[in-house]
């Protein structure tokens, strides 16, 4: 099985991370897969943005869990990127499992909830997945391991793993007792022994955020499962240099 490109919050080198605009941009690169956050509105509406507040990546203010989606969506998304992007808006998860219904790309949908506890993201968001048909689709991942080991105790079979960005004596354990289907690691934590141990023990390996032509070789080499980068123009032509 060939390594999947997931395009981190989109193209976002190049285009607004988390917007369509940046969705769009990745599948025409060639990527294989989106990555995404997910967070909840103060009307429970799943919408994709990486920050716990709009301050960053939006013209407004304040946490998402505070703004209703109406509120949301008054907000430019886009211009802190380009002025080109000025029409972009915070997309909801609804929007990008609609697009994703005539592609064929698989979406690494992670849920934000390690700083916010949003009560019932594992709920709203499987449903989601289920009643867009996306549910093959997916992995869910998350920091937050008592919200993914919460997948297991729902039996959803929707694919979840467990999201780290921090050594873990007991990462591959914990990952088979909650029936986790692979482990999402911070570049740094890439090793030659950890890719053995996790495909001995039937999880995937999915490596974030690999920008850098050195370090996608070198994940390429390792025969990770998944790579996760900003720039999937770049990881798509080293994966095909590579075959
Ligand atoms: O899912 C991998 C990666 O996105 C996790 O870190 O902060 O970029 O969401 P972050
Ligand atoms: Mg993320």
């Amino acid at each position: 099985m060939s390594i999947i490109i997931y395009a981190h919050r989109g193209a976002s080198k190049q285009a607004p991370e988390n917007t369509m605009a940046a969705f769009d941009l990745a599948y025409d690169q060639g990527a294989n897969g989106i990555e995404t956050d997910v967070q909840l509105t103060k009307d429970g509406i799943p919408v994709l943005i990486h920050d716990e507040t709009a301050d960053r990546t939006t013209n407004g203010t304040g946490y998402i869990k505070d703004l209703t989606y109406q509120e949301l969506q008054s907000l430019d998304a886009g211009s802190w990127k380009s002025p080109v992007y000025s029409d972009s808006k915070i997309p909801a998860l609804d929007e990008l499992l609609a697009w994703n219904k005539d592609k064929d790309l698989k979406l690494n949908i992670e849920l934000k909830n390690n700083l916010i506890s949003y009560p019932d993201i594992e709920e709203i968001v499987c449903e989601k997945l289920q009643q867009h048909k996306m549910v093959e689709h997916t992995v869910i991942s998350s920091f937050n391991h008592t919200s993914i080991a919460k997948l297991d105790k729902m039996k959803t079979t929707i694919d979840y793993a467990l999201l780290t960005s921090k050594q873990m004596k007991n990462l591959i354990p914990f990952s088979k007792e909650i029936n986790a289907k692979g482990i999402h690691i911070r570049y740094r934590l890439l090793s030659y022994r950890l890719v053995e141990n996790a495909t001995k023990n039937n999880l995937y390996v999915a490596v974030y955020t690999v920008n850098h032509p050195i370090l996608i070789a070198k994940v390429l080499r390792l025969g990770c499962h998944a790579l996760i980068t900003d720039v999937p123009n770049l990881a798509v032509k080293l994966k095909q240099q590579t075959k």
